[in-house]
């Protein structure tokens, strides 16, 4: 297959990057790395309101210094006035930075091209050099190209670190008026655009904002920086941060000579004091092997990326890694917001846990697990580098043959929109014929007679209202399990 000869450009990287590291600021970060990631959880899982956000998360506001006295508390309710005034933010505002090559883009437009949408999503993917005869004609589906300009007096030697900085700064050119934020990301990310625009809409694009998400790896944390934004994942910079970095760009380059791209942005916006705002649904993926688990255990935030599908499994049984991508969309396409969105249900009867990730996956477990305990991914998924424990910055579960702990799995088949388009009907199919052998401690309640599970939805779904509940409608003697979504009830508890 194509994607196996890929090459690791990420894996180069990250191993020349860590010998530019010297040892004592790795042996740093290491030792601080226990208390970064107490604060790291402290601030992803305490997501705050848009409001909030503004006022604990606004790392400059030089409006404010202006005017810094006894009239401070006038000048900020007249600048979340303004942010109310405001149009909200569209994707018209975004101008995308995605760092190519010419040398992977033939397998890497297609993790691009599902979510481009021609002639509305702006930006480029710059390339090292003009595209070969065999990337051309350029096609319509796939961003515009631009080739990099060596308009920085660098050293050529570090041509390829400072190459999203060159992307950056090119981009801010060819950016019309009414751009908010640049949102850089690698060829090879994913992203799922309503979610990402709702989710810059929470900030003041008028303010110095650097949003993105650092890796689910420990160990990358700990090479690079726990709040260094992940360019897979993908990061936002608002118009201002841009401004600022780019006047001190230069210099920045030369105080941290042959630092690569995501790491030498992080380096020159702390050195500016800005530093990174955290969103849960960006997605490094530094893994390896099948991250079924962890894309069956979402946390509640919408998700915005998803990266390194080269270097994982196909996400779906029994399709290859372009269909998987592909097949995911496919329900993005109804619902975005409720992409992977976990909800669970229970049918006592049974003693079975149903967990459901929207358009992804359903588990039925053998058990009651309450919920704070199925919000854990199991760990299905490999490590970028082994290394001690913890390899994670969530708490998991372990993959084991007992029964009563494992779950039968089903993966996200076809999804039906009513003629009255309120309601939404998404199919899951068994992954494998495989029996599981009942759960005796639990009452011996198999459910390896069921092959598909359907999933009924209102179309109408918005984030930010707090997690759905479900109803196991009807277990069908036969082979279908029938779950129906809706609000929780008042103080509902899942467990
Ligand atoms: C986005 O909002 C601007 C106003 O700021 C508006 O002029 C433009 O038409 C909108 N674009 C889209 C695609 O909705
Ligand atoms: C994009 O716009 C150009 C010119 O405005 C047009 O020729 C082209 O067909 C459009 N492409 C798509 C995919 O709509
Ligand atoms: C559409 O909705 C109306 C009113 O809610 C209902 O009477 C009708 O049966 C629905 N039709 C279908 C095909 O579901
Ligand atoms: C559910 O499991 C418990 C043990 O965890 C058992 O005592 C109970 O009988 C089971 N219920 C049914 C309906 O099998
Ligand atoms: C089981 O589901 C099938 C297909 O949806 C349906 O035709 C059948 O009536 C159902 N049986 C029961 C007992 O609900």
């Amino acid at each position: 297959m194509a994607f196996e000869n890929n090459n690791n450009t990420k894996l180069t990287k990250v191993s020349h990057i860590s010998q530019n590291l010297s040892l004592s600021t790795l042996w740093k970060s290491i030792a601080i790395s226990g208390a970064l990631l107490f604060l790291l959880h402290t601030f992803a899982f305490n997501h705050p309101h848009k409001r909030l956000t503004h006022k604990l998360f606004a790392p400059l506001d030089f409006s404010f210094s202006s005017s810094f006295s006894s009239s401070s508390s006038a000048v900020s309710s007249s600048s979340s006035l303004q942010i109310a005034n405001e149009p909200s933010t569209n994707i018209s505002h975004l101008m995308f930075v995605i760092v190519g090559s010419t040398k992977t883009w033939r397998y890497r437009r297609g993790y691009i091209e599902p979510w481009w949408r021609p002639n509305i999503t702006k930006g480029h993917v710059f390339l090292e050099r003009p595209p070969g005869r065999n990337l051309l004609p350029w096609p319509h589906q796939s961003p515009p190209f631009s080739v990099n300009k060596d308009s920085l007096k660098i050293n050529n030697k570090f041509k390829t670190q400072i190459r999203l900085f060159q992307s950056l700064k090119e981009s801010f050119k060819k950016a019309s008026k009414e751009t908010r934020w640049f949102v850089i990301a690698d060829d090879d990310t994913l992203f799922f655009l309503d979610n990402l625009v709702e989710a810059l809409d929470r900030y003041d694009h008028k303010k110095h904002y650097y949003i993105g998400m650092n890796s689910e790896n420990v160990w990358s944390n700990a090479i690079f920086a726990f709040d260094m934004g992940y360019g897979g994942g993908g990061y936002a910079l608002s118009y201002p941060t841009v401004v600022t970095l780019l006047n001190k760009m230069e210099e920045c380059i030369g105080r941290y000579l042959g630092v690569y791209s995501d790491l030498l942005s992080f380096r020159c916006l702390s050195d500016l004091g800005i530093d990174l705002t955290l969103e849960k649904g960006m997605h490094q993926i530094d893994m390896h092997g099948d991250i079924s688990g962890l894309l069956s255990a979402h946390p509640q935030s919408p998700l915005i990326s998803l990266h390194h599908f080269d270097v994982i499994n196909p996400i779906f049984p029994g399709k290859n890694r372009q269909d998987s991508v592909n097949h995911l969309m496919k329900t993005a396409k109804t619902d975005e917001s409720r992409v992977l969105q976990q909800t669970i249900c229970y049918q006592r009867g049974n003693n079975w846990s149903v967990s459901i990730s929207w358009g992804y996956s359903v588990h039925i477990y053998q058990s009651i697990f309450p919920r704070n305990y199925l919000k854990r991914p199991l760990e299905t998924f490999q490590p970028w580098k082994y290394v001690r424990t913890p390899l994670y910055t969530f708490n998991t579960r372990r993959v084991t043959n007992d029964p009563c702990e494992m779950p039968r799995q089903f993966f996200f088949d076809s999804v039906l929109v009513d003629k009255n388009q309120t309601l939404v009907t998404t199919m899951y199919s068994v992954k494998t014929a495989r029996r599981l052998p009942p759960c005796f401690a639990n009452g011996n309640h198999s459910p390896s007679h069921i092959s598909q599970v359907r999933v009924i939805a209102a179309t109408i779904h918005k984030m930010g209202e707090g997690i759905e509940c479900c109803d196991v409608q009807n277990v069908n003697s036969t082979q279908i399990l029938e779950v129906k979504i809706r609000a929780c009830h008042k103080d509902e508890i899942l467990a």
